[in-house]
């Protein structure tokens, strides 16, 4: 029988009741406890009794389904976690993952954190020059990933003396292995009943999630074992997860949605979640729901956008009808799209707003609260969230007018480090609050509403693509003399990647030329970062000391007020 109460009935009550200890209580921790994830998320399910219920349903690209309950996790993930203390990977050392949605990367997770390693997980759609960057950052000791994927990770092995290991998850013949390459073979390897889980605690480091900045190279978001108190209680009072629900998160695990949302706060909640390796069409995914009879729906305004193209007809064809509750992360979502949901799903999607470096929730719509569509809700209970000036970066208490979201420190999954990166991690925090890079405003009834990023950064389809790391890929082009990414507006994907070219003399502009360089960039960084545009410039507008001015170029594509040019060097 479902129940069909809300695990919060009035969000004020909760806010004025709400402690991290409740979290804690229920998950049975205390603090100086060991508390490990990987733990968490399997054999204390299986100790509360739910060892046979079905943690993981998965389906393939070819519609095949494999199915895996708590006990079977828990014993595969010993088992991954035995064989990676065997070849010799010790606590603390960062194990990536490079892998499609296949089990193993949702198994490797959760054994790497039982071993202590520290996992990063990484997209599999990114090149090799985005590989290295983040694995060299990290001086990552072992990648465990696809044979498809290989290539690119052996184009850069000559590089990364530090990677001890390559484990290969679908490889059946040694003889097509080289040097430093392993096969893991999950259905056929010794499984361990009982492994001697690294008794991590609050602080010990857990995963480490690369995200983009404006300058420099992407930063390693470092997260601790503790995170999981703050994952545990916004699954449940935010997506309202319960134990009879099935839920789909539709992030990837290369991104921290499906981290944080996608393998420890479901499951560190005993719910069983289904997982669909396979690309984005509306007719898969509403199959997918049918199939497998979906309950709690996790996705994204790109996602969202892209169905509503499709239209109704693709609804009427299946029988959605066991949805119950819908969240949505990762850009605005617009207030159409809420409106939409309602009208063809007959429940609004819930926006979910927070970052890589929050690990968990901040701002969101809660079921028993009131949607007004557009805005991204409320705080959190237990998290305190303002406002600070643009300028001054001043803490302001004033409706309606925007200034910087800024959280004050000290909830459970706040990044701890950047990897390496003191600097950048202490500017964060100005005056005891934690800087977000967003700009909002908060209306009279406390809602916060997106405005837009404080920073260059381009938030396409979700993902955060930082324009520093377009542009030094640019310049390794032999055409280009220099350049400018800035995001311009996207109908489906919110904003997609626009390049200012200038060229080197003795090189023509040219509709070739154009396509050569977005493959060029494809191929190197991702399809996220290709610009979708290159625009053949004769020079950029520039500050007087120089930096490029992308506002000025980003204003233009968005048909907006240019603003303060006062430092611009050149006229445009
Ligand atoms: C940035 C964080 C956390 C998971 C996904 C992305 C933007 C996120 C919303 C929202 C408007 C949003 C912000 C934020 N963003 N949620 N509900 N409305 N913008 O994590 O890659 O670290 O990106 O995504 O700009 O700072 P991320």
């Amino acid at each position: 029988m479902f129940n069909f109460m809300h695990n919060i009935s009035s969000y004020d009550d909760t806010v004025k009741d709400f402690s991290w200890k409740i979290a804690e209580e229920e998950l049975g921790y205390k603090p100086g406890d060991v508390i490990n994830i990987g733990e968490y998320c399997t054999d204390r399910i299986c100790r509360n009794g739910k060892a046979y219920k079905l943690a993981l349903i998965w389906q393939g690209h070819k519609g095949e389904v494999k199915k895996y309950t708590f006990n079977d996790m828990r014993i595969l993930t010993n088992s991954i976690a035995g064989y990676m203390k065997n070849l010799g990977i010790t606590p603390g050392e960062r194990v990536c993952l490079f892998m499609d949605k296949v089990p193993e990367l949702y198994l490797g997770f959760l054994a790497g954190l039982k071993l202590g390693a520290i996992v990063q997980p990484l997209f599999s759609a990114f090149g090799s020059e985005s590989l290295i960057t983040r694995l060299e950052d990290a001086k990552t000791s072992a990648i465990i990933t696809q044979k498809k994927h290989l290539p690119k990770v052996r184009n850069i092995m000559k590089d990364m003396d530090y990677m001890k290991y390559v484990i290969v998850v679908d490889e059946t013949d040694p003889t097509h292995l080289r040097e430093r390459e392993y096969i893991l073979d999950i259905e056929n390897m010794e499984m361990l009943d009982k492994f001697d889980i690294y008794p991590s605690t609050a602080e010990t480091p857990s995963v480490l999630h690369y995200t983009s900045g404006t300058t420099g190279k992407p930063k390693g978001a470092q997260h601790v074992h503790y995170s999981v108190i703050s994952q545990y209680i916004t699954s449940k009072y935010s997506l309202d997860l319960k134990e009879q629900d099935i839920y789909w998160c539709t992030a990837d695990p290369g991104w921290v949605t499906g981290t944080s949302y996608g393998i420890i706060g479901p499951w560190a909640n005993g719910v069983t979640q289904c997982v669909m390796d396979a690309g984005f069409t509306a007719e898969n995914w509403y199959s997918f729901i049918e199939r497998h009879r979906v309950t709690v729906w996790y996705s994204a305004p790109t996602a969202i956008r892209a169905l509503m193209k499709e239209g109704e007809a693709a609804i009427k064809r299946h029988d959605l009808s066991s949805l119950r509750y819908l969240a949505s992360i990762g850009e605005p979502l617009n207030a159409e799209a809420v409106l939409w949901s309602e009208k063809v799903f007959g429940m609004k999607f819930h926006d979910t707003y927070w970052q890589t470096e929050t690990g968990s929730m901040v701002v969101s719509n809660y079921p028993c609260m009131k949607v007004k569509p557009g805005s991204m809700g409320k705080p959190f209970p237990g998290m305190e969230v303002g406002l600070v000036d643009i300028k001054t970066h001043k803490y302001f208490d004033k409706k309606g007018v925007v200034g910087v979201i800024a959280v004050r420190p000290g909830w459970p999954a706040m990044f701890r480090a950047y990897w390496n990166n003191p600097d950048k991690y202490n500017e964060k925090f100005v005056d005891g609050w934690y800087l977000c890079g967003d700009r909002a405003s908060i209306d009279e009834d406390g809602y916060f509403w997106f405005v837009g990023r404080d920073d260059d950064v381009i938030n396409t389809a979700g993902h955060l693509v930082g324009p520093f790391e377009i542009e030094s890929a640019l310049l390794e082009h032999p055409a280009v003399a220099e350049s400018a990414a800035v995001g311009k507006p996207d109908q489906i994907n919110m904003e997609v990647v626009k390049a200012f070219v200038a060229l080197k003399p003795g090189f023509e502009e040219s509709k070739m030329l154009e396509l050569e360089i977005m493959n060029f960039i494809r191929k190197k960084l991702s399809p996220l970062a290709m610009p979708q545009e290159v625009e053949f410039v004769d020079s950029l507008p520039k500050t007087r000391s120089g930096k490029i001015m992308r506002r000025v170029l980003r204003a233009k594509e968005w048909g907006e007020e240019i603003g303060d040019i006062s430092t611009l060097e050149n006229d445009m």
